[in-house]
């Protein structure tokens, strides 16, 4: 790995660094909590159709568009998005439009981690034995509430207020330091101790899932049941609009396109180092951990001992409900023949643990990179800044969740506002740059050839299905949350008690655009860049020029 030829000189330290820091931003809360939910919700069978012609006509080509995006701003010392498309397309708009790949990764962090120092908290309840005795599916959705301090008027409380600031405080401090200690020496290290432990947590988790409650005689269903409904393809639900959205919707989130985060990963390499087998190569691994381990923890759980229709109905109800209440109810099961409950509760909350912290440190790299390479900050002093405002910022997730602004945020930010990202980055990438140049660029230091197909695709079918997606997503599900017909987390309008937070909270996503536009003009006077010359390359070590 050339070491000399990245944004702010940082570079990563060995190419398994690359890929376990890449797959680690990948593999998320997504994979474990989010797929299994989407799947059951969308029928499972009928769902992976949908999902796997998504993730090869967006999914593949945006993690290379992005690895290019990121690779080539790296050239000008950019790792943050507006730089990265004013490398590219030389006009004064260029930046601004970049604000949007600021927003969302900054906003997405603050409510990210909140559900990170959920899993924390869980992983540590479930070695005390704290939820001990919730052993029905009602009674471990009544502690998950309490614990996110949304209990109804007189229901039981178990634990004291401050429990969840204190885990988001410290799940956050985690984050930040692992953050200010930089590329190779923070997050690549994250990345190879959590990766094998997040994978060994897992294997062993589907093992005992899949083989124990037949072996002991427990649980209701067949465990083949579960791995049914979710493999069985199932063609017969390809005209509902509802079912593609959400596969659309799950292949972003999972493979983290459309954040501005995997770019910012990206910009750390030179020319010299290959991105069109590493980006493939992080692709595949998050499917095969999403599909094969993701798929085979929750759901066949789930299904064996809630039945099909049992398992349906959690995953259409709370958002998290699957994985934390269903879970611990599973291994209070098992736990009553074999004594691992306990045990089985810390490596699932710590799987998702480790699952998380290595996709939240990537989500504040942008901003970091921001202020440090237009404004010459430290990196400690901008990760730590960074870390308070996040706080801050998180106490409204924290102390207002009953109103929905954390559904909020993951719509627009989370959702939504991928897709926005993903469709400027593919029209500047592929019709600024133009196909043949991003062709090259893609294949500079690469180890594989890409199938020349692909040109095609991600030419006119990935920005055509990017433009088809917004205007569906838009018109079905934007215009009525915007309007408050259907609140962004369900099917009815958000409650007139709620409704002054959900427009504080859509404003504070304005405002933090507004913030970083301006901050992005300040940049811009004080280094004296020339929109229409483009920025000075620092990329000595360039193949070509
Ligand atoms: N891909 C991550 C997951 O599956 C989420 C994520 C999105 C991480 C965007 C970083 C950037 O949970």
């Amino acid at each position: 790995m050339s070491t000399n030829a990245s944004s702010s000189n940082e570079a990563w330290g060995s190419r398994i660094g690359l890929i376990l820091a890449m797959a680690g931003n990948a593999v998320g809360l997504g994979n474990f909590l989010r797929f299994p939910r989407q799947a059951a919700a969308n029928g499972g069978g009928s769902f992976m159709v949908p999902y796997f012609i998504a993730l090869l006509v967006i999914g593949i080509p945006l993690m290379w568009i992005e690895w290019g995006i990121g690779r080539n701003g790296g050239r000008y010392r950019k790792g943050h998005f507006p730089g990265m498309l004013a490398a590219i397309w030389k006009h004064p708009a260029a930046k601004y439009v970049g604000v949007v790949g600021m927003v969302i990764p900054l906003s997405v962090m603050i409510y990210y981690t909140y559900i990170e120092s959920w899993t924390a908290g869980f992983a540590l309840f479930s070695l005390t034995k704290d939820y001990w005795g919730h052993t029905t599916q009602e009674g471990m959705v009544g502690y998950l509430r309490s614990f996110q301090g949304i209990r109804a008027e007189g229901a039981p409380v178990y634990h004291g207020s401050w429990t969840p600031y204190l885990f988001y405080a410290g799940t956050l401090g985690i984050n930040i330091w692992v953050l200010s200690r930089g590329i190779s020496g923070g997050i690549e290290k994250l990345a190879k101790i959590g990766m094998p432990i997040l994978f060994f947590f897992a294997v062993i988790l589907m093992g005992v899932v899949l083989f124990t409650p037949e072996q002991v005689g427990i649980g209701t269903s067949p465990i083949s049941d579960g791995l049914a409904f979710l493999y069985t393809p199932d063609l017969s639900k390809l005209g509902s609009a509802g079912v593609w959205l959400a596969a659309a919707g799950q292949i972003f989130f999972t493979l983290s396109v459309g954040m501005g985060s995997l770019q910012a990963y990206a910009s750390y390499l030179s020319t010299k180092d290959d991105i069109a087998l590493n980006g493939l190569a992080t692709a595949a691994t998050n499917e095969t951990v999403e599909v094969i381990l993701g798929g085979s923890i929750a759901i066949p759980a789930a299904v064996t001992f809630f039945g099909v229709s049992g398992a349906m109905a959690i995953a259409n109800g709370g958002s998290y409900d699957l994985g934390f209440a269903t879970m611990p109810v599973v291994f209070q099961q098992i736990d009553k023949t074999l004594p691992i409950g306990s045990l089985l509760g810390f490596m699932w909350f710590g799987l998702l643990f480790f699952a998380g912290i290595t996709s939240s440190v990537s989500m504040l790299t942008p901003i970091v990179a921001f202020f440090r390479e237009e404004f010459g900050i430290k990196r400690e002093t901008v990760a730590w800044t960074l870390g308070a405002f996040c706080f801050v910022f998180g106490m409204m997730h924290v102390h207002w969740l009953q109103h929905g602004l954390l559904d909020e945020w993951d719509y627009w930010a989370g959702t939504f506002g991928l897709v926005l990202v993903a469709i400027i980055e593919t029209v500047i990438f592929m019709w600024v740059f133009k196909p043949d140049q991003a062709w090259k660029s893609l294949h500079m230091g690469a180890d594989i050839q890409i199938p020349k197909f692909f040109k095609f695709v991600m030419t006119y079918i990935t920005p055509l299905f990017l433009f088809v997606l917004l205007g569906w997503w838009g018109t079905t599900e934007a215009i009525p949350i915007l309007f408050n017909e259907r609140s962004a987390g369900g099917s009815t309008p958000v409650p007139d008690a709620s409704w002054p937070y959900v427009a504080a909270s859509r404003s504070m996503l304005l405002l933090f655009g507004v913030a970083f536009a301006v901050l992005i003009r300040m940049a811009w006077k004080r280094n004296k860049y020339d929109d229409r010359q483009g920025f000075v390359e620092l990329d000595t070590n360039r193949a070509e020029g």
